[in-house]
């Protein structure tokens, strides 16, 4: 395969790697892609800070290590080189619902820490119906589909990019899930370069968010430092 040609080696992350996983994050993701880079991810250690990072990790990576639907690439000293987590949910299977709902801080804004309010907001972006609709079952009720394989975190370390890492690991990505028996691939995908690698892969399009849409309820932008990316868009692509 190409990218073992090219001296990488491809692994499944087990839960072990989670911290390793995180620490590659820190490095090459989370100031690089527009929503984690808006939330401060990196920024500091409060007790908010330490429990929005928990969040974060319990929702968006920890489901993708519990079985090997997701790839690692190592480069040749080892070091994590790209990413591409990921993990099928069914109607069958419905996970135990993740993100907190914290609306009712919202009535308290000059009271609340100002990260906790703004990811009030980031919260229900992933799960509200009307932006990312990614609670499992209403999902999988907007596809009228029994199961999917939902992509999560796509990263590149930065020496590595524009070397076609990306393309690869989401087409292996597809690979598996269509193994897994899933009938299609859902992604969140936040930035245009992440869009671009989709769309080689013939996604479609099911919705377009601007990042200058969404705002809190004091009417500020609550993504807010999103550089040269200016939407999420939710794609999809079947696979059976
Ligand atoms: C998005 C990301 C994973 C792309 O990784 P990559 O390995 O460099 O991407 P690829 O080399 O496979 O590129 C695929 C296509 O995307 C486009 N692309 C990727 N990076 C680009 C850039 N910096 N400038 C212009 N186009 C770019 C190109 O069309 C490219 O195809 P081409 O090289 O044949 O023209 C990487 O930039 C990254 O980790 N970004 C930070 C984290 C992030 O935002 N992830 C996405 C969250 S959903």
């Amino acid at each position: 395969m190409a990218l073992e040609r090219k001296g990488y080696k491809v692994c499944q992350p087990v839960p072990a790697d989670s911290d390793r996983i995180w620490q590659f994050m820190e490095e090459h993701f989370n100031e690089d892609e527009p929503i984690l880079r808006s939330l401060k991810t990196n920024e500091n250690n409060t007790w908010v800070d330490r429990f929005v990072r928990k969040e974060i990790r319990q929702n968006l990576i920890e489901p993708c290590l519990v079985e090997p639907t997701s790839i690692i690439l190592e480069d040749s000293d080892g070091d994590i080189a790209g990413i591409k987590l990921g993990h099928p949910i069914s109607i069958h299977n419905l996970p135990a619902p993740g993100y907190w709902s914290f609306n009712w801080i919202r009535n308290f804004p000059w009271l609340v820490p100002t990260k906790l309010y703004q990811y009030s907001y980031f919260s229900e972006f992933q799960s509200s119906e009307e932006y990312c609709n990614l609670k499992p079952a209403s999902l999988l009720k907007s596809l009228n589909l029994e199961n999917v394989f939902m992509g999560q975190m796509l990263g590149v370390s930065r020496g590595h990019r524009r070397k076609g890492l990306a393309c690869d690991m989401i087409q292996r990505s597809m690979e598996l899930a269509a193994k897994l028996g899933c009938q299609g691939y859902v992604v969140e995908s936040s930035g245009i370069y992440s869009q671009m690698s989709y769309k080689k892969h013939q996604f479609q399009v099911m919705k377009e968010i601007f990042y200058e849409d969404f705002k809190d309820g004091q009417g500020n932008i609550v993504f807010n430092d999103t550089m040269e990316h200016k939407s999420v868009k939710m794609l999809f692509k079947p696979l059976s």
